[in-house]
Order: C-alpha cells, then sequence, then structure tokens
C-alpha cells in the first residue's frame, strides 16, 4: 500500500499510539508490572468487543452482587493496563483488566503462564468499519478524509495500535506462551450464553441458571447500548450518536465498500494472513 507518512502521536516500541492518554513511561513500567495468578486480561484489537468483555467478566465476577456493579463504569471495573490511571499495581485481586496491547508489550510475567489472557478477534472488515465511525466520532481522532482513505490507513497499520494483522497473528502464534483462550466477536454474536460457558470454563468459575440468564440479560446489545456505566457516554465525542454501541453486527462492511475496495481488501488479507490457520466469519 501507500507509503503515506504514519500519522502516530508516538511510536513505541513498533506500536502507534495517538491519544494523548497514553505515555512512554508508562509503557515501560507496565512491562515490570507483577502479575498474580488470579489476574485476568483481555485482549483486543480496538473494535474487537473490549465493552462486552468488560461487561462479561465483570459479571461472571461479581457474585451476587450484581447492583453493585451496575453502579460503576466498565471502565472504573475492568481498566485498560495501558492507562497511566489504572492503578493496576495497587487493586485487589482477582484484577479484571483489558488492553489493546500487541503480545510483546504485555507484563513479561504474563508469559510464565501466571493470570490468564483471553483474546477476542473480530473480522477485520466490520472493525474497519467500526473504527472509521469511531474516528469520526471521538474528539481525539482526526477526522478521516474518506473512506478509502481511512481503508489504506488501516491495512497499512497506520492507527492506533498499528496492524491488525499483526495483532491477531503475533498474539495467535505465540499462545503456548500465555494460559491463553482464543474466542471470536461473531462467536459471541451467534450464541452468547455458550461463548460465556466457555469463558467461565476457562477462568474456572460456576454460573447457576439464574445468574447465567442474568450476566446474559445485561451483555445483550440494547441493554448495554441504554446502560450509561455500559456505553462510554462520557467519553467526549465530536457528535453524540452512540459511536461506542453503534450497530452491534457482523457484515456492516457489506453496506460500505465497494466491489473495487472488497477486492483490494480481500488480495491484502490472503497476503498477510495466508499462514494464520484460523477463519473468520465475514457476515450474518
Ligand atoms: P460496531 O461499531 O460495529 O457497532 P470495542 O468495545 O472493542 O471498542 O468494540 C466496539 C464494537 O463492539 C462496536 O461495534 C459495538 O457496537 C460492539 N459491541 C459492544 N457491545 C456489544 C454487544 N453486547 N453485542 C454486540 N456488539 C457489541
Amino acid at each position: 500500500m501507500s507509503e503515506k507518512a504514519t500519522c502516530q502521536r508516538f511510536q513505541y516500541k513498533g506500536c502507534n499510539f495517538l491519544s494523548p492518554i497514553y505515555t512512554i513511561e508508562h509503557l515501560e513500567k507496565l512491562e515490570h508490572f507483577e502479575v498474580r495468578d488470579s489476574d485476568v486480561f483481555a485482549v483486543t484489537y480496538p473494535k474487537s468487543g473490549t465493552m462486552w468483555m468488560q461487561q462479561i467478566l465483570s459479571l461472571i465476577y461479581s457474585d451476587d452482587d450484581t447492583p453493585a456493579v451496575q453502579s460503576k463504569s466498565a471502565m472504573e471495573r475492568v481498566p485498560w493496563i495501558e492507562l497511566p490511571n489504572s492503578n493496576f499495581e495497587v487493586r485487589q485481586s482477582p484484577r479484571l483488566s483489558v488492553t489493546h496491547l500487541p503480545y510483546h508489550l504485555v507484563p513479561k510475567g504474563l508469559k510464565d503462564k501466571q493470570g490468564k489472557v483471553i483474546y477476542v478477534a473480530r473480522n477485520p472488515r466490520d472493525v474497519l468499519m467500526s473504527l472509521y465511525y469511531l474516528h469520526n466520532h471521538l474528539s481525539t481522532f482526526e477526522t478521516p478524509k474518506s473512506f478509502q482513505d481511512f481503508m489504506e490507513q488501516f491495512v497499512d497499520g497506520r492507527v492506533e495500535f498499528s496492524s491488525w494483522f499483526d495483532h491477531v497473528r503475533e498474539w495467535y502464534n505465540h499462545r503456548d506462551e500465555f494460559n491463553f483462550m482464543y474466542i471470536t466477536y461473531e462467536e459471541m454474536k451467534k450464541d452468547l450464553r455458550a461463548s460465556i460457558l466457555k469463558i467461565c470454563s476457562f477462568l474456572g468459575k460456576h454460573l447457576d441458571n439464574e445468574k447465567l440468564n442474568t450476566v446474559l440479560e445485561l451483555c445483550t446489545f440494547n441493554t448495554m447500548k441504554v446502560n450509561p456505566m455500559a456505553n462510554y457516554e462520557k467519553v467526549p465525542k465530536k457528535s453524540n450518536d452512540g459511536a461506542f454501541l453503534r450497530k452491534g453486527t457482523i457484515g456492516d462492511w457489506k453496506t460500505h465498500f465497494t466491489v473495487a475496495q472488497s477486492e483490494m481488501f480481500d488480495r491484502i488479507f490472503q497476503e498477510k494472513m495466508k499462514d494464520f490457520p484460523l477463519s473468520f466469519v465475514w457476515d450474518q
């Protein structure tokens, strides 16, 4: 793709950081954070279901305290470790966290199979759409010149957290270094109950039927969209039309990609993911 200059605010060990919320000092420090056995990290490339996992994880661990979980924002319940204010080191166990970091920037202790990693992947055409809308709505990002231009930025990895292709491939290729579970956004969309049970089984948690039904209800798109503790409504936006919980569907890309864009994307996907053993679901 094009050789245009990257638009990162700074790059740290090959990863782009655009938003003013990140600092190199914190990123350096967090590689050495001590990991506990009970730590749980949901790892995602942006727009792959991070908020969804924040909601699911905090509810799985809420025991009988579901109302309390609903009174604290998702970011407070399951913070990003890459944010300088994550308070990671002083939080009580079990620490539930999310991160968009590539595998080589997470705390080194995780690779000693301490803690657990749940990697959530989403088909990159829908990730691209979701990210495009986010760039149009979130105050911290430059508004894309056009969809074509943004698509080129995305496939070149000239976006926050760099290349989707590298993120997914590298995490998956290094999965044996971690206590690792892989799940997809599409799997969660298709059968949320089965997905929550799969997550619980990996975490060694048991939910009785009543609790499972409560978790399911509180984790649907429609419930989260109107829940101010789950929908990030406080984050400053250019406009107020639900940028975070936008559509929540599989295959939204089909209403935006031209045939030429779809063919271009496919060529790049085939080339960059040729050795990747798993497939993606592109359509409902
Ligand atoms: P869309 O923009 O396609 O709607 P992240 O949390 O990683 O930023 O991902 C955001 C994407 O996940 C958005 O996608 C959002 O709507 C979707 N999402 C969040 N919660 C969801 C849920 N409960 N069900 C389905 N999709 C959800």
